[in-house]
């Protein structure tokens, strides 16, 4: 019988290159090792790692650049819905895993593949988002976990693994985090900062200067963003794409210190967590977005967008980004950004993203309803009769009910 095929979702670290040789062991497969390009560590040689993989033993290897899609089909979709997990995490991981897996299956449906693989743990929330996923995308193929399957190795049978099958193991001291980065930002987790009371240290940090250190600026930036239809389209007057602008937030605020967040978080599979974010470009997209929006959307569709935001977010963070809920959710997010035209003016200062303008042809805004000065047109004597009937209930509740409250 001929052998299978197996599309591994290849990083070129420890885990995955020791995945390579123990998914030929231990299924007998051939491994498609493919790198996808989301917009990671700038430092890191696709190529190196395309070879690295082959070295290793792998059938084929292949490098997917996959950044202007990220941007303009997964992170544009969290801008629209301000995505914040516990009204905090910008979703980095959890947007970039749907898009990997959507081109697993796509080259295992190509490759004639039974198999997608990938190398995430068992404790955490990737291995929910490759697994559901793929069910989603296609539940006839199936997914290998070897890391989740070998969970019981320690790190140093893994290492003796990789020595023991020619697998190169980093010679420089591997720093004791495990993160993970893409073009919306960096996630940091592990290590010292298993201890939520310690401060986490300076060098876990990657895109960010120390707001408090010589490197941040004393003097503030301002910059201009415009929108259209809920989506950044220029800086500071510069018409750019959606990948182009991120990357360019990304140094604006990484210089002054800006977008890092530390987080306790509730994962799925249901331990707490602490996790440090680095979304300097996340921070300010989201912030202008909504400010924007709180000058343009009416109140009933502002406050129920609110509450669907909370939704958004925890089904992407649950994995359940391909799920008819989540596809309603975005219809009805689009309705909401049609008339998302505008320009936010941001801050930066020392760790702070401040908007300090906004304006819109959409704003529903009125100065001659808000002003308490010359030229106000708000009918107070409306109000008096609004506030009776508004208490009404109240009032009738409080005449029987003699105890109070
Ligand atoms: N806690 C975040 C999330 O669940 C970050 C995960 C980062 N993944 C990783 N393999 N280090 O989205």
């Amino acid at each position: 019988m001929a052998q299978k095929t197996c599309i591994l979702a290849y990083s070129g670290g420890l885990d995955t290159s020791v995945v390579i040789k123990w998914l030929q062991e231990h299924y007998d497969v051939a491994v498609i090792a493919t790198v996808f390009d989301v917009g990671q560590d700038k430092t890191e040689d696709m190529t190196f790692i395309e070879k690295k993989a082959l070295d290793i033993g792998a059938y084929g290897a292949q490098v997917i650049d996959l950044r202007e899609e990220f941007a303009n089909n997964y992170i544009s979709k969290a801008i629209k819905a301000n995505g914040l997990y516990e009204n905090k995490y910008p979703l980095v991981s959890a947007l970039s895993r749907p898009l990997m897996v959507k081109h697993l299956v796509d080259q295992a449906h190509a490759r004639g593949a039974d198999f997608i693989a990938h190398g995430c743990t068992g404790k955490g929330n990737d291995q929910v988002r490759f697994d559901v996923a793929c069910a989603a995308l296609d539940p006839s193929l199936q997914v290998l976990a070897p890391v989740r399957e070998w969970n019981l190795l320690t790190r140093a049978d893994e290492i003796a693994y990789a020595s023991e099958h020619g697998i190169p193991i980093p010679v420089t001291q591997e720093r004791p985090y495990s993160v993970d980065d893409n073009l919306f930002g960096r996630t940091i987790e592990c290590g010292i900062l298993e201890d939520p009371w310690v401060t986490p240290p300076e060098d876990i940090f990657g895109l960010t200067n120390d707001p408090a250190g010589p490197d941040a600026p004393d003097t503030p930036q301002e910059v201009t963003l415009t929108f259209e239809a809920g989506l950044p389209i220029a800086l500071d007057g510069e018409q750019m794409d959606l990948l182009t602008l991120i990357n360019a937030l990304t140094d604006i605020g990484g210089l002054h210190g800006c977008g890092r967040i530390d987080m306790i978080e509730n994962r799925l599979v249901g331990l707490k967590s602490h996790e440090i974010y680095e979304v300097p470009a996340a921070v300010a997209l989201l912030t202008a977005h909504k400010a924007l929006e709180d000058i343009c959307l009416d109140r009933d569709t502002a406050h129920f967008k609110l509450d669907l935001e909370h939704k958004w977010a925890e089904l992407v963070y649950n994995g359940l980004w391909y799920s008819p809920l989540k596809a309603a959710l975005d219809s009805f997010i689009d309705a909401t950004q049609k008339t998302m035209d505008g320009e936010v003016r941001l801050q930066y200062f020392k760790g702070n993203i401040t908007v300090c303008g906004r304006r819109s042809p959409y704003a529903l805004y009125d100065f001659k309803l808000a002003t308490y000065d010359e030229g106000d047109s708000f009918n107070r004597d409306a109000a008096k009769g609004f506030i009776e009937i508004h208490g009404l209930p109240l009032r009738t509740w409080s005449s029987l009910h003699s105890s109070g409250l």
